[in-house]
């Protein structure tokens, strides 16, 4: 397995124009681990995976990347020397977010090849590598194909496809699958499930649906209130078979995540410090 990162979220607080959004943020993912992230909507859970990709600085507090048994509060990069494509691969974090936000003038194989030409990677090398992602996500009927002509759920794969090109150590997903039907989305978290153990990428999931997040990570954490703050996560310890959903101890987690979503607000201040 690739060397993922982990990440360790320590007392993150974080103000826009002065106003509290994040308070005292602790959370830790180990390297090749999956957190999902579920709460309130305005409870800084964006906010909070920007600050992991490092788009913006905390504060306060600090977030720390841990590989190896080593910690480095700065992403790593690629040692001089290598080829443009390794380099590119050496990219520590990916995002992907709800709209996908594939460039509508693209078509797929460009679009997902868009990280690798970002980074100076020669135009054969790109499309190959670009090829092999189109092929693991069964895509590769539709490389020629433009946005506009792809259903939500393929828009999904494809915006997947170019996140994971570059062979990510941290993928961090901000309600993916939000804007699709029920049956899409399922097909979508199996497919990302599936993804994440072959690439053993560390993932962070925000969602709002509890049982996706519980149905895909091992440790799924509540954000409440404003500013947000981040309650005792909750480990899930359930194996992740084909009838997992529908099983008792499914259940039993999904029920305790709910009760921390549904905590009064004087409750979860008194739990989160
Ligand atoms: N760039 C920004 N400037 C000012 N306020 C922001 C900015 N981004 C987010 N906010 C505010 O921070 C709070 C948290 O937002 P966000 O992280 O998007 O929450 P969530 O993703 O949980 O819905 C909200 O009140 C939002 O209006
Ligand atoms: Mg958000």
């Amino acid at each position: 397995m690739r060397d993922a990162i982990g990440v360790h979220v320590r007392g993150v607080s974080h103000k826009f124009a002065g106003a509290n959004v994040i308070d005292h943020a602790d959370v830790q993912v180990k390297p090749g681990g999956f957190l999902a992230i579920v709460g309130d909507s305005g409870g800084g859970k964006t906010t909070l995976l920007r600050l992991i990709g490092g788009l913006i600085a905390p504060s306060s507090g600090e977030i720390v990347f841990t590989a190896g048994g080593e910690s480095d509060s700065q992403s790593d990069h690629a040692p001089r020397g290598q080829s443009a494509l390794a380099a590119a691969q050496a990219n520590a974090i990916s995002f992907c977010f709800q709209e996908g936000r594939l460039l509508p003038w693209r078509n797929v194989l460009q679009n997902v090849a868009l990280p690798l030409e970002l980074n100076g990677v020669s135009a054969q090398e790109r499309h190959t590598a670009a090829r092999e992602m189109l092929a693991k996500m069964q895509l590769s009927d539709s490389e020629h194909k433009m946005p506009a002509q792809l259903s939500g759920g393929m828009r999904m794969r494809v915006a997947m496809a170019r996140a994971l090109v570059t062979r990510p150590k941290l993928l961090l997903l901000d309600e993916p699958f939000g804007a699709l039907d029920e049956v899409t989305r399922l097909a979508l978290d199996e497919e990302l499930r599936q993804l994440w153990q072959q690439t053993g990428t560390t993932a962070i999931l925000v969602t709002h649906s509890i049982q996706e997040a519980v149905s895909l990570a091992q440790q799924v954490v509540v954000m409440r209130g404003k500013p947000g703050r981040i309650l005792p996560a909750i480990v899930i310890d359930v194996p992740k078979d084909a009838a997992h959903r529908t099983s008792m101890p499914f259940v039993a987690l999904c029920e305790r995540v709910y009760q921390q979503m549904t905590l009064p607000t004087n409750e979860v201040v008194k739990v989160t410090r």
